[in-house]
C-alpha cells in the first residue's frame, strides 16, 4: 500500500469549541501524520469553490455561510492508505450514524456542523490538498 495524502479541515464548530488538539491527537492516534496545517478564515467564494461540486444540493448556501462562520484549520494528512483511514477515523458524515469512538460520533454537533471534513478519494484529495496548500507548505 503506497504513502498517501488527504486532506482534513477541522470546521468552525471544534474551532470554536477549542477541541483542535484533541482532533489533532486522535488523527496522529490513528497513524495520520500531520505534514501540513493553518488555520485561516475562509472567504465566502473560497467556501463556495471548495464545494462546487455540492452546488445544486439544497444544503449548499448553509454549508458555506457555516463554513465561512469562524476559523477552520486546514491540514494535510500523510499515511499508507490516508483516505480511507482518516474517514475511518472520522466516522460517518452524520454524526447519528457514526460509529462509536469516531471523531463524528463523540464530538460532532450535526449533519452541518460534523467537526471535520476529509477527502473521499485519493483524486479529490489530490484537487483539495492543491486548493489550500503549495508543494514548500508540505513538510513530510
Ligand atoms: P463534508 O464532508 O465537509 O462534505 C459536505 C458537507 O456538507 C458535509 O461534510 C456536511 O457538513 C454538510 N452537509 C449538510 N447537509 C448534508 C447532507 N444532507 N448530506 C451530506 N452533507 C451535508
Amino acid at each position: 500500500m503506497a504513502v498517501e495524502q488527504t486532506l482534513s479541515i477541522i470546521k468552525p464548530d471544534a474551532t470554536r469549541r477549542n477541541i483542535t488538539g484533541a482532533i489533532n491527537a486522535r488523527l496522529e492516534e490513528a497513524g495520520l501524520r500531520i505534514v501540513a496545517q493553518k488555520r485561516i478564515r475562509l472567504g465566502r467564494d473560497q467556501a463556495e469553490a471548495f464545494y462546487d461540486v455540492h452546488k445544486e444540493r439544497p444544503f449548499y448556501d448553509s454549508l458555506c455561510e457555516f463554513m465561512t462562520s469562524g476559523p477552520v484549520v486546514v491540514q494535510v494528512l500523510e499515511a499508507e492508505n490516508a483516505v480511507a483511514l482518516n474517514r475511518e477515523v472520522m466516522g460517518a458524515t452524520n454524526p447519528a450514524d457514526a460509529a462509536p469512538g469516531t471523531i463524528r460520533a463523540d464530538l460532532a454537533e450535526s449533519l452541518e456542523a460534523n467537526s471535520v471534513h476529509g477527502s473521499d478519494s485519493p483524486d479529490n484529495a489530490a484537487r483539495e490538498v492543491a486548493f489550500f496548500f503549495s508543494d514548500e507548505e508540505i513538510v513530510g
